[in-house]
């Protein structure tokens, strides 16, 4: 019994078709994808406030609309995605508690200070760029939820990069001084941006068993390169430099070089130690606890009317 349960999610997985909810799947499948699933829904979440910081101080009506909007949207995402991850079996409240207490991460690039409005356009561009070059392959993931929440979280990904590179384009052909704002939030957010896609792949936990299970696509440093590639033509039309003195084409290889990533930040910024994480926490255990109310009085409202629907 067993075995043939096993043998039919192996033929899935060869034949790269979906795994669904009601199929039997093992059990490190089944953990990987709530770990991933779950950090995925707390970065979007805790992602809003960076941008959040400056809805209030936006330029003009325009901008804050379409700021405003893009957090709304980082908020559905993280509610798809945790929809996603419960029809693994878990429990909402419980993956925000493993968030809260620090046992389930989210990405170590919302650990950094958003200073000037340019940093909207940086984090735009830059943030949801990384951001859309990781998701569109998980729009392939095999398991189900996950990989059709992909294909919409995507379509407002595109969005988002847009009125970042928007963003950016307008200051850094503006005055001399807002070209300097847009440059110096370039220089702030690449290298953060490099480490959104994890640790080199040989140092990297998952990477061979999520490739084996079709959830992860490419590897964090095929992306990462596609990424730098992309990035480089763009910051070329904006006017931009981006800060990597190493950055160079190299035609054998057919795509850029690029210098060193100081992965001694990045594991200091997962371990807690970036420049912004206690603020993150504390606004977000914040917020569950000043939302509490909401929360019950949406159940006893569902609960009051639940009876009613039963005739
Ligand atoms: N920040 C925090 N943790 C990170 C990280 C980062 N930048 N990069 C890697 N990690 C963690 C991993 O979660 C893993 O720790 P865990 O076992 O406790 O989960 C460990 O470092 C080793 O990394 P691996 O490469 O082995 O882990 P994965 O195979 O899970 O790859 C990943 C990491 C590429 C981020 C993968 O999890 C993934 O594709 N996740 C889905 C996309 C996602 O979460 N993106 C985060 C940004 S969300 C976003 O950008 C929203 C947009 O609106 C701005």
């Amino acid at each position: 019994e067993a075995a043939a349960r096993q043998a039919e999610f192996d033929r899935l997985i060869a034949q790269d078709q979906r795994i669904e909810p009601r199929d039997w799947m093992p059990e490190g499948y089944r953990k990987t994808l709530i770990r991933q699933i779950a950090q995925h829904a707390h970065s979007e979440i805790i992602g809003m406030q960076p941008e959040g910081n400056w809805i209030t101080r936006a330029p003009s009506l325009r901008r804050k609309a379409i700021l405003i909007a893009k957090v709304q949207d980082e908020a559905g995402h993280g509610l798809y995605l945790y929809s996603a991850a419960e029809t693994l079996g878990v429990d909402r409240e419980d993956l925000l508690d493993q968030l809260h207490t620090g046992r389930q991460k989210y990405s170590s690039i919302f650990n950094y200070p958003t200073l000037s409005w340019a940093d909207m356009g940086a984090i735009g561009w830059l943030v949801d760029g990384a951001a859309i070059m990781n998701q569109v392959p998980l729009c392939r993931c095999s398991y189900g939820p996950y990989g059709r929440a992909m294909v919409r979280v995507c379509k407002e990904e595109s969005f988002h990069q847009r009125q970042g590179f928007e963003i950016l384009h307008t200051l850094s052909h503006g005055s001399p001084a807002q070209h300097e704002m847009a440059q110096d939030a370039v220089n702030r957010f690449w290298w953060p941006s490099l480490m959104m896609f994890g640790p080199p792949d040989e140092s990297s936990a998952h990477t061979v068993q999520s490739a084996a299970w079709g959830i992860k696509r490419f590897s964090n440093d095929e992306l990462r390169q596609r990424f730098v590639d992309m990035c480089v033509d763009q910051a070329r039309i904006l006017g931009l430099r981006l800060p990597d003195p190493d950055l160079t084409w190299n035609e054998q290889r057919q795509h850029y070089d690029f210098g060193p990533i100081d992965w001694s930040e990045l594991n200091r910024v997962i371990r807690g130690d970036g420049p912004c994480n206690a603020d993150r926490m504390a606004r977000r255990v914040g917020a569950h606890t000043d939302g509490a109310w909401v929360r019950e009085a949406a159940s006893a409202y569902a609960a009051k009317h639940a009876d009613r629907s039963v005739v």
